[in-house]
């Protein structure tokens, strides 16, 4: 049974959660590698929305079992909140949910040291999300992160606990003048988590590893998207995690020779939230009717998103570094009302002309993009769920886009439901899973 990675090929929110719905039924396992809850996955099961921000969405799957791995930073006041929402509607989390012992705790320090160096930073501030995952990943990488283990060893805890809050409150009070916070007010709470959280508390690497023993199928769920990878991403405009396919390894302790496949998932156009680079960022009426018509609002913090054309340079770029072998198309109906779609083929950089995403801040800055415009299609296409149903000028337009990007398409979708969605035949995708056709199971 195939082993799949399911990337972001943007700056996040291009619509993995629909995707990952759509696979689940097909799949034993999901898994997300990275990233903490500034993710969120917006999922639409008839009239019900959800809004995942560090469980796995496959989670609404009977039978699922979905694992928070090592990669991934827990905030676990916000988990028990995300499980409690999903157990009063009836999801059944016990035998389903397994976090790893390894993955390191948001402290409420972390949150405080995000806003902290947001303010700080001025005009160059990141825009994060707030929920403190950068100052998180921080101390794992300086090594006095608090793992999901330590909550179940009191004194361990404690020990942490007193030491980091002995040099966060330094930091706190007199680098940033802002609050400093109490062990009683942080060990109470997260003493109280540890109860709730115990159960669900185990060595996912070793379940994973048994399970893909025994022949079950694993999804990696990324968060976040190729152009924020803290590696490979638009630096230091980015989350600080890896959250490229290669991330999907190590944030879960599958070694690569287990994973079979990699698909990308893309946006018919391009978001980001947050600041930084976005060379082919639209303003004005036409952003603004694209973020009305694709609902372009954080999930997690309800920001509007910038909005702008699809950029091939950029899904080009997150092909290779992921290593795609098809990438599923999202909200291809948000353009529907377009009289002209542009895709951007490269960046004019002091009269040059860039065919390859650069990795220089001012390149970013200063590139102005190239474009390559088509008439667009001006028929609603929400809902279609045939590819030969859609406009000529709509399939024209899908099919540059894979030409440019050198990858294929596998699936597009057209609406916000999992049943608004076309399966194309022949693809890596219905390789691996032969039944992943509509209507959805
Ligand atoms: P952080 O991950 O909260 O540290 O934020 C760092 C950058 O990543 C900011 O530009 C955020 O807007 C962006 N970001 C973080 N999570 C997401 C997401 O799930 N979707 C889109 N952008 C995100």
């Amino acid at each position: 049974m195939p082993n799949i990675v399911v990337v972001g090929t943007q700056w996040g929110d291009e619509g993995k959660g629909k995707v990952v719905d759509i696979l689940a039924p097909h799949v034993d396992v999901v898994v997300r590698y990275q990233g903490g809850n500034n993710a969120g996955h917006t999922v639409v099961v008839g009239k019900e929305k959800y809004v995942f921000h560090s469980i796995p969405s496959a989670i609404l799957h009977p039978g699922r079992r979905c694992v928070i791995g090592c990669g991934v930073v827990v905030d676990p006041a916000s988990l028990i909140e995300e499980m409690e929402a999903l157990v009063r509607r009836g999801v059944v989390l016990d035998g389903n949910l397994f976090i790893s012992k390894n993955a390191h705790m948001i402290m409420p320090y972390h949150r405080a040291l995000d806003l902290a160096w947001e303010a700080k930073l001025g005009k160059r501030r990141i825009g994060t999300t707030g929920r403190g995952v950068g100052p998180a990943y921080a101390d794992k990488a300086a090594r006095v992160g608090i793992r999901m283990a330590d909550l179940l060893d009191e004194p361990l805890f404690k020990e942490k606990l007193q030491a980091n809050i002995r040099e966060k409150n330094k930091l706190l009070r007199e680098i940033y003048d802002a609050q400093t916070l109490t062990v009683e007010e942080i060990l109470g709470p997260y003493l109280r988590y540890a109860g709730w959280l115990a159960p669900y508390i185990t060595d996912t690497a070793l379940l994973l590893a048994r399970w893909i023993e025994a022949g079950q199928s694993v999804l990696f769920e990324g968060a976040q998207g190729t152009m924020l990878d803290i590696d490979h991403g638009t630096y230091p405009f980015i989350t600080s995690s890896n959250t490229t396919a290669g991330g999907a390894a190590t944030g879960t302790g599958v070694p690569p020779t287990k994973i079979n496949g990699v698909l990308g998932v893309a946006k018919a156009y391009t978001t980001r939230v947050g600041s930084g680079p976005f060379p082919t960022e639209l303003r004005g009426e036409l952003a603004d009717q694209i973020r009305a018509r694709g609902n372009e609002y954080g999930a997690t913090t309800g920001r509007p998103r910038r909005c702008g054309w699809f950029d091939a340079v950029v899904l080009r770029y997150a092909a290779r570094i992921n290593g795609l072998d098809t990438v599923a198309l999202t909200k291809l109906d948000v353009l529907d009302q377009c009289e002209t779609v542009k895709i951007c083929v490269g960046y004019k950089y002091r009269g040059e002309v860039l065919s390859e995403f650069p990795e220089e801040e001012r390149i970013w800055t200063e590139a102005e993009p190239v474009y390559e415009e088509m008439s667009g299609w001006l028929a609603s296409t929400r809902g279609l769920r045939s590819y030969v149903d859609l406009p000529t000028k709509a399939r024209q337009y899908l099919e540059r886009l894979a030409e440019l990007a050198g990858v294929e398409l596998c699936l597009v979708s057209t609406g916000a439901v999992r049943e608004d969605t076309i399966v194309l035949d022949g693809t890596p995708l219905t390789g691996w899973f032969p039944g992943v056709r509509y209507p959805i199971a």
